[in-house]
């Protein structure tokens, strides 16, 4: 389909934990102030994953002030050629998109979004056919609409999602590991929103960190420590976990997505 980007996920950029990450916003996993210590501990270890996965990593600098500023992948949506630049939807987070622009302009055209938008990068996914768009605390109807009229002038579709009250974005509770497949966790997305899909492994509400996983074309999955039936789902659905642990990014509602920006 012309103008798609692919999910080859061959290349990715992060950004290091700030020396402030105690103060990123915690609303949904965390339970105490997350370990910047550790956290950077565990930061090291998921680049690695991702490179034994592949991928190639270029890794930016702290954003001094930006105690989130780890989590890249709110701040822009790649399509094939052009970056679309995120109005975040915390105003905390608002100072982040300027440096990941300056980046993007390297390789991409630029797309800001209207003022009246607001969007994290965390509530789109792409599904290897069409946006997935979440609605939000962090994400405005304006931002979807916006995002949906921008794709559909790339031939690609897309479908918007209601994010639950319960947790902070679309990627927080579900991701695509592969054409027709959807990792979603219970109590949180519905199967009436997932009927789009030809196979939904369920993942327990206990473990619902667990649904956010990055997977690539030779079956790998990165998946986080610490979700024993998730886990074996996934193994069950002919996948290959490579699990990192990621309680210190969970106590600051991050997730694995959540700390890379594909860019080819
Ligand atoms: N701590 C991630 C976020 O709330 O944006």
């Amino acid at each position: 389909m012309p103008g798609v980007f692919d999910r080859k996920r061959r290349r990715a950029i992060v950004r290091k934990i700030s020396e402030d990450y105690e103060d990123a916003l915690s609303t949904y996993f965390g339970t105490k102030r997350p370990d910047q210590v550790a956290a950077k501990y565990q930061h090291t270890g998921y680049v690695a994953a991702l490179e034994s996965c592949g991928v190639e990593v270029e890794i930016l600098e702290v954003l001094e002030g930006h105690p989130d500023c780890c989590f890249v992948e709110d701040t822009a949506i790649i399509f094939e050629d052009t970056a679309v630049i995120c109005n975040p939807g915390h105003p905390s987070r608002a100072g982040e998109v300027e440096s990941i622009a300056k980046r993007l302009s390297k390789e991409f055209e630029i797309q800001k979004m209207p003022t009246d938008t607001m969007m994290d990068g965390g509530d789109v996914i792409f599904t290897g056919t069409e946006l997935l768009i979440g609605l939000s605390t962090r994400t405005n109807a304006n931002g979807a609409a916006f995002l949906s009229k921008f794709a559909a002038e790339r031939n690609i579709p897309a479908q918007i999602i209601d994010v639950p009250k319960t947790t902070l974005h679309l990627t927080t509770v579900c991701s695509v590991p592969r054409n027709g497949t959807i990792i979603a966790a219970e109590g949180h997305l519905r199967p009436d929103q997932l009927e789009m899909f030809e196979e939904v492994i369920w993942v327990p509400e206990d473990e619902a960190y667990a649904a956010n996983t990055i997977a690539f074309e030779d079956g790998r999955i990165i998946i986080s420590e610490g979700f024993p039936i998730t886990i074996e789902r996934v193994r069950n659905a002919g996948f290959e976990p490579v699990i990192v642990p990621m309680s210190e990014i969970m106590q600051a509602d991050g997730s694995l997505t959540c700390l890379s920006l594909f860019i080819g």
